[in-house]
């Protein structure tokens, strides 16, 4: 390029910059409205995304039990907008120091799914308060009381008992049942609650008091601390003072990749998220996927399948804690590396998940959640939390109404061993003491001169296709309603399938699918609860979303 081109590029790339508008309004999508409603308090106080997302998190621990909460984890992955600072904060759940590879394999050596997924044995320590103190302190504006207050405030007064709330306590009450401070939490009088039944969460209210008091003492030590480690032995856990005050929120340098002229930050390791997401962008980044939607919309979908199946494998194979196991990061994000692994993929015939070296090897519910927030000074968090399944241990500890997590299910607790979410893993993603384990969880930012997406959604295994899918479907020239209600389709690589959402593919096509060889699975019922915000810094308008199959229409979207 010559010395005046490069000038006049230089220009126009300053120019636009400059150009760029800040938003005009403030944009949340949250999976509740009472979380949306806090997030959106606490930015009329004075505060900014980052103040306005301990908010929503703190009120989904309590309206949302069934997703997130303070025994569970997640990621924040934050922009800055004074100095384009960019970064995931991990506070995801960290094996306690008495956690060992073999411990959920009984004397025959196999694996026992209930202490896995119920009871205090099955959780990781949590590490969400953490990350909403190490957000307040380090990024907010406002005192850390003050971004709680919303959360207390209906952890006392209580809030409408809502379908979705109901549904996930019937479904785990024999495991509520085992416990009576679970069942003090989540049953009144000892039955399942009604929808409209107001629930009012004192205990939870009072640990959230003394977070707010305290910062993380107030639930890392201390009182609250011994109680949830007092509880957890009683019941068979292996907790201790110490795994609670080791824990450490870490902040981590996001994943970095382009695709069609835009750059996508997203979520490093412990998510597998963000270089499977690179993975698949890199590899379809060959084809024109837009112009291809209209004329041969089944090569689109096989394409697409095919990155999934690839990205998936390198998933099972490579990724793992990176504080615990070397991780090919830089080999796996390389377009050169997508070069190869597009070279084995045929226009008309599916591979076999066989012929793919590799591992040897369901479907789930919602129960994580996503938010999306854009603030009017141009911050951005994109944040997917979780206590793993569906109201998770199902074990409260006596006095905190403290939900236990049960994310060491998200470790492989045998080689190839399919977990909740039929996901397999191998030795990096075996258990270890102080080890995370490895997640799908893919908060991501699309940041392009012009504008910028946020975007992220629940759904285990699933989390990153959806998210694939819903990027694709921006670069296609869609707004957030789109993203977020378009028909889903997803493949792991094992089971070798491709699984269908009701009615997500027309039969047309999915003939033309089971012509290439591929595996179809039609599912009874949708996933995701995709929450998602655009910015065009072009104008300044913003809009948010949130997804169809699950909103209520009561105002998780402002
Ligand atoms: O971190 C993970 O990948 C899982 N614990 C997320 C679980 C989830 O999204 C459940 N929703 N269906």
């Amino acid at each position: 390029m010559n010395k005046r081109l490069l000038l006049a590029c230089l220009c126009l790339v300053l120019s636009t910059a400059s150009l760029a508008v800040k938003p005009k309004q403030a944009a949340i999508a949250s999976a509740h409205y009472l979380a949306t409603d806090a997030g959106h308090e606490i930015l009329a106080k004075g505060g900014n995304a980052f103040d306005a997302a301990v908010a929503v998190s703190a009120v989904l621990s309590v309206v949302e039990p069934q997703s997130s909460g303070l025994g569970g984890g997640g990621f924040y992955l934050l922009h800055r907008a004074n100095d384009g600072k960019q970064v995931m904060v991990d506070a995801r759940e960290e094996a306690p120091a008495k956690a060992h590879r073999d411990m959920y394999l009984d004397k025959n050596g196999e694996v026992v799914r209930d202490w896995l997924l119920n009871g205090p044995k099955a959780a990781g320590i949590p590490g969400l308060p953490a990350g909403m103190v190490h957000l307040s302190k380090q990024y907010g504006k406002l005192p850390l009381a003050q971004s709680l207050a919303p959360a207390i405030r209906i952890a006392e007064q209580g809030f409408p008992a809502y379908p979705r709330y109901v549904e996930a306590i019937q479904r785990k009450i024999d495991v509520i049942r085992r416990y009576p401070a679970s069942q003090k939490a989540f049953l009144i009088n000892g039955r399942v609650p009604e929808v409209g039944e107001i629930i009012q969460r004192p205990d939870l209210a009072k640990t959230l008091r003394a977070l707010a008091k305290k910062g993380r003492d107030g639930f890392y030590s201390g009182t609250v601390a011994r109680k949830l480690v007092k509880a957890s032995q009683k019941a068979g856990g292996i907790w201790t003072r110490a795994d609670l005050k080791n824990y450490r929120v870490k902040e981590r340098p996001p994943i970095y990749t382009t695709y069609r002229g835009k750059t996508l930050v997203t979520a490093p390791p412990p998510s597998s998220g963000g270089i499977a997401l690179a993975t698949m962008l890199n590899i379809l980044s060959a084809w024109d996927l837009t112009e291809m939607a209209k004329t041969d919309p089944a090569k689109r979908v096989h394409l697409t399948v095919e990155a999934m199946r690839r990205a998936y494998r390198d998933r099972s194979v490579y990724l793992g804690d990176p504080d615990f196991v070397d991780i090919p990061v830089k080999r796996l994000v390389h377009p050169y590396y997508a070069d190869g692994l597009r070279a084995s993929i045929h226009d008309d015939k599916a591979m076999p998940s066989d012929l793919l070296p590799g591992l040897k090897q369901v479907p789930q519910g919602n129960h994580t959640t996503h938010f999306s927030i854009i603030d009017t000074e141009g911050n951005l968090v994109s944040a997917t939390l979780t206590v793993n399944t569906s109201l998770a241990s199902g074990f409260v500890a006596k006095g905190t109404g403290v939900l236990f997590n049960n994310e060491m299910d998200d470790f492989s607790a045998k080689p190839g061993e399919p977990n909740a979410y039929g996901l397999i893993g191998g030795e990096a993603n075996a258990i270890q003491p102080g080890k995370r384990p490895l997640s799908s969880m893919t908060p991501t930012f699309v940041m392009g001169e012009d504008e910028v997406a946020v975007i992220g959604t629940p759904g285990g295994s699933r989390i990153i296709t959806m998210v694939l899918l819903g990027i694709l479907d921006f670069f296609d020239g869609h707004d957030p309603a789109s993203w977020v209600s378009l028909p889903r389709y997803h493949h792991q690589y094992l089971p070798d399938a491709i699984y269908l959402e009701p009615n997500a593919l027309n039969p047309g096509l999915v003939k033309q699918l089971e012509q290439r060889g591929h595996r179809i699975v039609r599912m009874s019922h949708p996933w995701g609860f995709m929450n998602a915000a655009w910015w065009s810094r072009q104008n300044g308008q913003t809009k948010a979303a949130s997804d169809p199959r699950w909103t209520t229409g009561k105002g998780e979207v402002r």
